[in-house]
């Protein structure tokens, strides 16, 4: 099974070549697009060859260390991120809250920060929490503070002048901390954090809940309140599940049942479902689960499915973590955020000056078949596309495409090879690291290889498979990251899922959004996401290639495939 790859790798390449030429006129693999447009922003912070990392259009502060997301919300037609930010250094600590605001969620202004240690309830970090928008339009944050002896507590914010559409300016509440563990509630001061966005129930009472575990089993608190200042603890959990740990960012829900269209926080009932998302940190993965809340009983009520394990409904099966989602109401969607950790050692963070990326904002809605979720960048992404790489052109040969949007369909007819599913195979990350990029099979590896070095001795793939599973087939996606820098520092972990498509009768699709440190992989148009943070040593702006490859013995047609370098945007 040990196939060395690079050299079997580079033939299957020419194999699809041979094969493209059937498909596309000129039968071009490598897709390539002039770019002379990016790379313009952080001229005063690094050159492009000290800093070959730094994203084109992903969002990151000038320097020092970015973890979650925070209190996401459009406020008088702008929008706002707040994130987790240490403004001493490129490692975790002091944890404030960072602040940038937008008019299309792709391009952003920096702000000085919005929250930061000031009172006893904080005084020790101001960690993630969530904004609600009260009646008459009115935000107001929930966040935890760390205090004076290390208990972590939920406190109010509230903005200084709602006439300042950029909210630079927080006033905490006096009464600050709302809510904190006693000696009589049984919360465990270190596990009790990260309140979500409220909702208002007919009763005309708020509900909010916290992420916790007590001993193995991860729960959310629930709380409720008349005026968003007093709040006292239910005594059931909103929910909870054995052996699935800390709960940490919890977010929780509705979806529209019928339709792609987001729907208000404060949503309950007709044509909708509800969501629990729990970011499980022994993972860790962002995990959740659909269902139906109860608000006469407040109590969530699982379709099926977990917070753990290997069949649990996960955003992103790769680097994603600490998401948060909120309704806009201006464009009627529910987007979602989510925080890209590295995968380099915390000495080459440091060497850098930075650490932490947010993923493309994405659109977030429930499949039609009610039993997942799919994801999907938010169209305002598409502004950024520059050159359209044309397959049939022969004189974009020789440049490279970086960053890049990159869309390709695949079409199978024949599936008498493919190969059985073991009943064993049950896990898809596994099941893509013993069957890597370089492992031949049947029905795939087939798919793209990206920010590829043109020998081919570093790429990332992110692929297919296909097998037979009882009467029908299964398709595994995998992104493997095994060659994806010639630094073995990394952490090059093989992520997989299994992607909800029935190749017979519907079109297997890819998109990639490509950023010289990140790859962020969208499967069966978002039906499962995988994103990957890779540091390539030669595969490095204009050395960056992009490959479509097909290391399977059976024929795949590509039926689609569009390419597009982007244009930087404009971030912090
Ligand atoms: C509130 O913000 C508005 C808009 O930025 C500004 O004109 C006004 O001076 C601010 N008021 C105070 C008291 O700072
Ligand atoms: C809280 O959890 C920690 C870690 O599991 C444990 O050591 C500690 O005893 C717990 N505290 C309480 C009050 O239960
Ligand atoms: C969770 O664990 C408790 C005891 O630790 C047990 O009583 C309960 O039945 C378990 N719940 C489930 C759903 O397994
Ligand atoms: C919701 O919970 C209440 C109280 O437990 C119960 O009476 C009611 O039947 C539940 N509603 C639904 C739709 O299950
Ligand atoms: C972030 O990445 C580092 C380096 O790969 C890893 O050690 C750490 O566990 C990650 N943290 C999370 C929350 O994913
Ligand atoms: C793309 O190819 C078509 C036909 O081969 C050609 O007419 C067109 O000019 C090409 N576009 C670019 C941007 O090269
Ligand atoms: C590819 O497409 C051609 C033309 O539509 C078709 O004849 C052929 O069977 C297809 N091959 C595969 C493997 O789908
Ligand atoms: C299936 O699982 C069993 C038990 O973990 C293991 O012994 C066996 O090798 C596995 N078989 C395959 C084909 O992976
Ligand atoms: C990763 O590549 C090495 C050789 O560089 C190979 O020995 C190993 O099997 C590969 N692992 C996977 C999971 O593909």
């Amino acid at each position: 099974m040990n196939l060395p790859g690079y050299q079997n790798m580079a033939k299957s390449c020419i194999s699809l070549i041979l094969f493209f030429s059937v498909i596309l006129s000129h039968g071009v693999v490598e897709l390539q697009a002039s770019n002379p447009f990016y790379r313009n922003l952080y001229t005063s912070q690094s050159t492009s060859t000290s800093q070959p990392y730094r994203t084109g259009y992903h969002f990151q502060p000038p320097k020092n260390w970015m973890n979650d997301p925070n209190g996401p919300m459009i406020y008088k037609g702008i929008y706002h991120l707040f994130y987790q930010y240490n403004p001493k250094g490129a490692v975790w600590g002091n944890i404030v809250w960072g602040h940038s605001t937008s008019t299309d969620l792709i391009n952003w202004t920096p702000h000085d920060a919005a929250i930061y240690p000031t009172q006893p309830s904080d005084i020790n970090g101001c960690w993630s929490g969530s904004a609600t928008m009260l009646p008459g339009g009115k935000p107001a944050i929930l966040y935890t503070g760390i205090d004076p002896d290390n208990k972590q507590v939920q406190n109010l914010a509230v903005p200084k002048n709602l006439s300042d559409s950029y909210l630079r300016e927080w006033v905490k509440s006096p009464r600050n901390p709302l809510m904190a563990p006693t000696a009589t509630n049984h919360i465990n001061a270190s596990f009790f954090r990260d309140p979500t966005t409220a909702w208002l129930g007919p009763d005309k009472r708020w509900r909010v809940i916290i992420g916790s575990q007590t001993k193995d089993k991860g729960l959310a608190f629930l709380y409720r309140s008349k005026d968003f200042v007093y709040w006292t603890k239910a005594k059931h959990p909103l929910h909870s599940e054995n052996h699935s740990g800390m709960w940490e960012c919890p977010d929780f829900f509705p979806v529209s049942t019928n339709s792609r269209k987001g729907v208000d926080t404060s949503i309950i009932g007709l044509n909708t479902k509800h969501v629990l998302k729990a970011s499980v940190g022994k993972i860790p993965h962002d995990c959740y689960i659909i269902g139906t809340y109860n608000v006469t009983a407040d109590k969530f009520i699982p379709e099926e499915g977990s917070m753990n394990g290997v069949s649990a409904l996960t955003y992103d099966y790769g680097k994603f973590y600490a998401s948060k989602t909120f309704f806009d109401i201006a464009k009627n969607r529910r987007i979602l955020l989510g925080w890209i950790n590295e995968s380099s050692t915390q000495e080459d963070d440091i060497k850098k000056g930075w650490s932490g990326l947010q993923a493309i904002p994405r659109g977030l809605w429930l499949d039609k078949s009610g039993k997942q979720l799919v994801q999907w960048p938010i169209p305002e992404v598409e502004k950024l596309r520059a050159k359209k790489v044309n397959l049939s052109s022969k004189l974009l040969r020789g440049k490279s495409l970086l960053p890049a949007d990159v869309e390709i369909s695949f079409e199978i007819t024949k599936f008498e090879k493919a190969e059985v599913l073991d009943p064993n195979w049950t896990n898809p990350q596994l099941l893509c690291s013993q069957k890597g990029a370089s492992v031949k099979g049947a029905l795939g590896p087939f798919g793209l290889l990206v920010l590829a070095s043109k020998n081919l001795k570093e790429y990332t793939a992110v692929f297919f498979r296909i097998f037979k599973n009882k009467n029908k087939y299964a398709v595994l996606m995998c992104s493997d990251q095994n060659r994806s820098s010639l630094n073995n520092d990394n952490d090059k972990t093989t992520y997989g899922a299994f992607l909800d498509v029935d190749p017979v009768h519907e079109t297997l699709s890819l998109r990639s959004l490509i950023d010289h440190s990140i790859v962020e992989s969208f499967g069966g148009g978002g039906k499962a996401c995988i994103t990957a943070r890779v540091y390539p040593t030669l595969a490095i702006d204009d050395e960056a290639h992009l490959y479509a490859f097909n290391y399977g013995t059976e024929k795949i047609n590509v039926t689609s495939l569009s390419a597009w370098s982007m244009k930087t945007a404009q971030i912090n």
